[in-house]
């Protein structure tokens, strides 16, 4: 019922066939993980975290990092373990079988193509701010979709599509460029810590939960300390990425250890200043849902100067984070179309740049039309409902495979994978529950699709399928 199992041995025997040049050491590791991690996360949904949870927000984005360290340990594990492309959904396809593979896979879809939606609205929202300072207006319809009584994000689109032609055009983000990134992303979060934190007013802090802990709807939104532990989940993905470089890792045990670790414990920190910065310097309720609250808190204090550069850190480094996500996003339907659950023509790859234009071109599109008419809380919350999938896809294989294959070679070996894996499903979960009931139905159509889809096509058009139907059929000859 469950469908085909991929072979590990079979999977790690075709990756080490191509293998890459090992060449990345841990802080190389750390640098890679913190350029895809810190992004519209802390820059902009730290305001939404704080309408919903109050100054408590900071210890959402503590619950938040300590469920991801989690998932982040089963990861690690995983990935040099099978260290093969299309992460969590081929972790499952050969613990768990192709159809939770699929379900896991078209959660991946969701959480890439989403996840770069809403780095595309946090982007125009700091874009719009910084232009406005430099006095430049742009008519109101035009900078935000029907929600909020416009026609359409048009910043919000026009960064999605220019990331989407730098990918067609062969573009990858090289490793020095992601080392400057890195370096502004945080120089800016560090310059505001430094400018910010002396206008610290312990009052800010009473109440510290006012909406309780609990997620629960409060005037038809989720308030609580979970409610916004859900939505601030977003800050923290992008460690993957870490994981997928298990290949290139020179010592993969150590080095993939530290830097995936390393990465999380590094953001959770920073993410935690920051957010005690924020919340110090001005009441909560003026942080809610600004559109770029970490220039507002410097506006505020009359830091003009410092507001324009940490709008042009934004400005400049987050696009960035579009660029993995969607080349994330082409990777996974690539491994599906190869694997033959999504049409095989979709995955063709232009000789001349090496880029599998269709996918990025269809992907690319959507991404666009669904951060131009959006809203960035909605668009983030659906976003994290299929990384929640995938996490926690990523710990039951990790508990599947230590009692089915406990003596495979394993590079890295997670400490006390049962409690491990059990933590990041029962954490997920709840941060999955925690999620508004109109993301969990939205979510629920889009796996209701996805399984109609896999019933018409995938499961009959499938590599694995067909091998053991063939199997079968030669033993039975
Ligand atoms: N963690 C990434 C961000 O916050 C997706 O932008």
């Amino acid at each position: 019922m469950l469908g085909p199992r991929k072979s590990i041995e079979r999977l790690s025997h075709r990756e080490s066939g191509h293998s890459l040049a090992k060449t990345l050491s841990w802080p190389h590791l750390i640098a890679l993980g913190v350029g895809a991690i810190v992004g519209t996360g802390i820059y902009t949904l730290t305001g939404v975290g704080a309408e919903r949870a109050g100054p408590a927000v900071i210890l959402a984005f503590a619950i938040a990092g300590a469920v991801c360290a989690c998932a982040a340990l089963a990861y690690a594990e995983m990935a040099t373990l099978i260290p093969a492309a299309g992460s969590a959904y081929t972790f499952s396809y050969a613990a768990m079988g192709e159809t939770v593979a699929w379900v896991v896979g078209w959660s991946l879809i969701l959480e890439y193509s989403l996840a770069c939606s809403t780095v595309a609205v946090g982007w125009s929202g700091y874009l719009v701010g910084w232009i406005e300072a430099v006095g430049i207006h742009l008519p109101h319809v035009l900078l935000v979709g029907p929600h909020g009584g416009g026609i359409v994000n048009l910043p919000a689109v026009v960064i999605a599509l220019g990331v989407m032609g730098m990918l067609i055009a062969g573009t990858r983000e090289s490793a020095t460029l992601n080392i400057i990134l890195v370096i502004i992303k945080l120089a800016a979060l560090s310059v505001f810590v430094i400018i910010a934190l002396p206008a610290f007013q312990t009052g800010n802090l009473h109440p510290f939960m006012p909406y309780g802990f609990g997620s629960t709807e409060i005037a038809g939104h989720k308030r609580g300390v979970m409610a916004a532990a859900a939505i601030v989940f977003f800050a923290f993905y992008g460690f993957d990425a870490v994981a997928t470089s298990a290949e290139e890792a020179k010592n993969p045990g150590r080095d993939l250890t530290i830097g995936i670790v390393g990465s999380m414990v590094v953001c959770t920190l920073i993410y935690m200043a920051v957010a005690v910065t924020a919340i110090g310097a001005l009441p909560f309720q003026q942080l809610a849902n600004s559109p770029e609250p970490l220039a507002l808190v410097l506006r505020s204090l009359n830091q003009p100067m410092a507001a324009y550069l940490i709008a042009l850190a934004a400005v400049i480094a987050l696009p960035s984070v579009i660029l993995v996500m969607m080349y994330g996003q082409s990777r996974v339907f690539f491994v599906m179309a190869r694997d033959g659950l999504l049409p095989r023509s979709l995955a063709k790859i232009s000789p001349r740049t090496g880029a599998p234009t269709r996918i990025t071109l269809m992907t690319g599109i959507s991404i666009a039309v669904v951060a131009g008419i959006f809203r960035l809380d909605e668009i983030a919350e659906l976003a994290n409902a299929g990384t929640l999938i995938a996490f926690m896809a990523v710990g039951a294989c990790l508990m599947i495979l230590r009692r089915r294959s406990p003596d495979l070679p394993r590079l890295f070996r997670c400490p006390q994978p049962m409690v491990v894996g059990t933590l990041t499903i029962a954490g997920c979960a709840y941060l999955l529950f925690s999620l508004p009931a109109s993301t969990l139905t939205r979510f629920g159509l889009w796996n209701l699709i996805g399984l109609a889809f896999y019933g018409l096509y995938g499961r009959l058009s499938s590599e694995a399928g067909r091998e053991r139907a063939a199997e079968k059929a030669d033993a039975g000859a």
